[in-house]
């Protein structure tokens, strides 16, 4: 483990990384919630207590209201009917126009105020016209000669329509809000005969009009003025008004219908909006609720304990993907807090023995009055000073050396070189040992990217640890080639190889394993260390023992091999 391992929440899957074990309590229940503490809040209806829930309502009332609207404001039922009626009453018009061309004499002079030639309202008397229609005949004098009104037929069966419930209350409101949108054709006009006056200049044109107004009641009033020809000449007008009530009954009806829709529509629509905020609101704020209950822990008496994420992952969306992100990150975390007091305990640990024997040191040197004792007892007490010294210094570049990796610029640079150079830096030391001290290393440079200092610091050590390994007649070979993208380094030796069972072991901080004399020399950080370094740069270093033959695991090792692995 590293003295402060790299903080990466994509690694730490707590499902998926065996190294990270979140405490019993992490692990949920089947169904993706989890057993966290009550939320207070949850008493309270979703709409009150979710922001997210009242805009997701908000947002989908505001898309109904504007349909609804949209279709209330254009009415297109409307328009239909109005266009029907108009044309019902111009044909009507027309045919009434047709009936007095044809009781018109075909010679002599016409007078239809004076009923010469042509009794007007006879003929219109002799007509049948629904209810509610007004029939006005006029003659080009602009004089009314006759009038008639539609009388309900015998048998005719006149529907009885109660003010629809809703319309009754909106009708009034959609009345006044909707008076500005209406065009020319709803300016207010008044009844019967002046409805039908207004029409009549255009008529005796010899040309057929209508108009639709509204009663100042407010229901919608049909005006057609169709001239009665003579020839070529224009003999009289006959015009048809129509108050609709029908129509304004049949659109009322209508409009209570939309309304009665909109209304079911905003239950469905607020029903599946409450629904769908559920889903989204209620797992975020349990898993807000349960970073804000580690934040709180954090600083009081509960702190013991750990934070409860709870596991939605298996949710296919992004709260799914949230909570798995936060349950890394906080098993991450967990991770780095037990990996610094680990190191915590350790570096305790590793200070004590020294100190123990400096003490024991010291009270048996107060005892001693033989001078050679107490100078053999003034050794110790050097030795394990400076024992101290250095692993104080060795475990402040360790605890450092995290923060630094991450500080200083990755710089490209020549692996080849480097190693050249530390073979030589080395060479004098291994003369003076008697180990040979072998270079194979590429003619082209190996361009790596990387801190070309600190990868310096790990093939020191390999190649240190070596020379402490090896004795008169070994050899050491650091070799290194380019290949499929990768940066292979070697660092082999001759010497006695490393315990089977120590071969993971030995990245371990702190674990040092020397023959009797070399004892208390080393704090077996190096290896620690070289790991964190190579792990920083995305590469790979481990160890294995050289072997006579592979077949025999047992067989005693010919030396050991570190490689290093690095991207180019
Ligand atoms: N070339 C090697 N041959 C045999 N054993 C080795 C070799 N290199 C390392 N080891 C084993 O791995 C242990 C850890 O090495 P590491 O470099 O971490 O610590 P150290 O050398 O003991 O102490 P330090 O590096 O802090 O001075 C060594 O104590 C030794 O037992
Ligand atoms: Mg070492």
């Amino acid at each position: 483990m590293n003295a402060v391992p790299g903080f990466d929440a994509s690694r730490a899957d707590p499902e998926e990384d065996p190294d990270i074990i979140l405490s019993e309590d992490l692990e949920s229940s089947a169904d993706g919630g989890a057993r966290t503490a009550p939320d207070p809040e949850r008493r309270r209806p979703l709409i009150l207590r979710s922001p997210i829930a009242r805009k997701i309502i908000t947002f989908n009332l505001l898309a109904l209201a504007i349909l609804v609207a949209g279709v209330l404001v254009l009415n297109p039922f409307r328009d239909v009917l109005v266009t029907q009626t108009q044309r019902m009453l111009v044909q009507e018009a027309q045919l009434i126009a047709r009936i007095f061309e044809a009781e018109l004499p075909a010679f002599g002079p016409v007078d239809m105020a004076q009923r010469d030639g042509i009794d007007p309202q006879a003929v219109v008397d002799g007509l049948r016209f629904p209810a509610g229609l007004e029939v006005y005949v006029f003659d080009t004098a602009e004089q009314l000669v006759a009038r008639a009104e539609g009388r309900p037929e015998a048998g005719h069966v006149v529907p009885v329509v109660d003010e629809p419930l809703l319309t009754g209350l909106l009708s009034r409101a959609w009345e006044l809000l909707s008076a500005p949108f209406r065009g020319e054709e709803t300016a207010a006009t008044p009844s019967g005969e002046g409805a039908a006056r207004a029409l009549l200049a255009e008529a005796l044109g010899g040309r057929t009009v209508w108009r639709t107004g509204q009663t100042p009641a407010g229901d919608l009033i049909f005006t057609v003025a169709a001239p009665i020809m003579r020839g070529e000449a224009v003999a009289g007008v006959v015009a048809l008004t129509t108050v609709a009530g029908e129509i304004d009954q049949v659109l009322r009806l209508e409009r209570e219908q939309v309304l009665q829709m909109f209304l079911v529509a905003i239950l469905v629509s607020v029903g599946l909006s409450l629904v769908l905020a559920s889903t989204i609101a209620n797992p975020l704020s349990e898993l807000a609720a349960a970073a804000e209950l580690g934040r709180r822990r954090g600083s009081s008496r509960l702190a013991g304990e750990r934070v409860r994420i709870p596991d939605m992952s298996a949710r296919p969306d992004e709260i799914g993907r949230l909570s798995k992100a936060l349950r890394g990150l906080v098993a991450a975390l967990y991770d780095r807090i037990d990996s610094n007091e680990q190191f915590a305990a350790d570096v305790a640990h590793e200070i004590k023995n020294p100190l123990t024997s400096l003490r024991s040191a010291v009270e048996t040197l107060r005892m001693t009055r033989d001078d050679d004792k107490r100078a053999k007892l003034l050794d110790v007490i050097e030795h394990d000073v400076r024992r101290l010294d250095r692993l104080v210094s060795d475990i402040s570049n360790a605890s450092r050396l995290d923060a630094e990796l991450v500080k200083e610029e990755m710089k490209p640079f020549d692996l080849v070189q480097m190693l050249r150079n530390l073979i030589e830096f080395h060479r004098i030391e291994a003369e003076e040992k008697g180990i040979e001290l072998i270079a194979d290393l590429p003619e082209e440079p190996i361009i790596v990217h990387g801190l070309e200092s600190r990868l310096a610091q790990v093939y020191v050590n390999l190649i240190s640890n070596a020379l402490s390994f090896c004795g008169y007649g070994d050899a050491i070979r650091v070799w290194a080639r380019e290949k499929d993208g990768f940066a292979l380094s070697f660092v082999e030796d001759t010497g006695p190889g490393i315990p089977e069972g120590a071969l993971k072991k030995i990245f371990s901080r702190f674990y040092s394993e020397r023959p009797g004399d070399d004892f208390g020399n080393h704090s077996g950080l190096g290896l620690a260390i070289s790991k964190q370094i190579v792990e920083a740069h995305g590469g790979l270093i481990y160890a294995e023992n050289v072997r006579p033959t592979d077949a025999d695991k047992t067989s005693e090792p010919l030396g050991a091999r570190f490689v290093v692995s690095l991207k180019v």
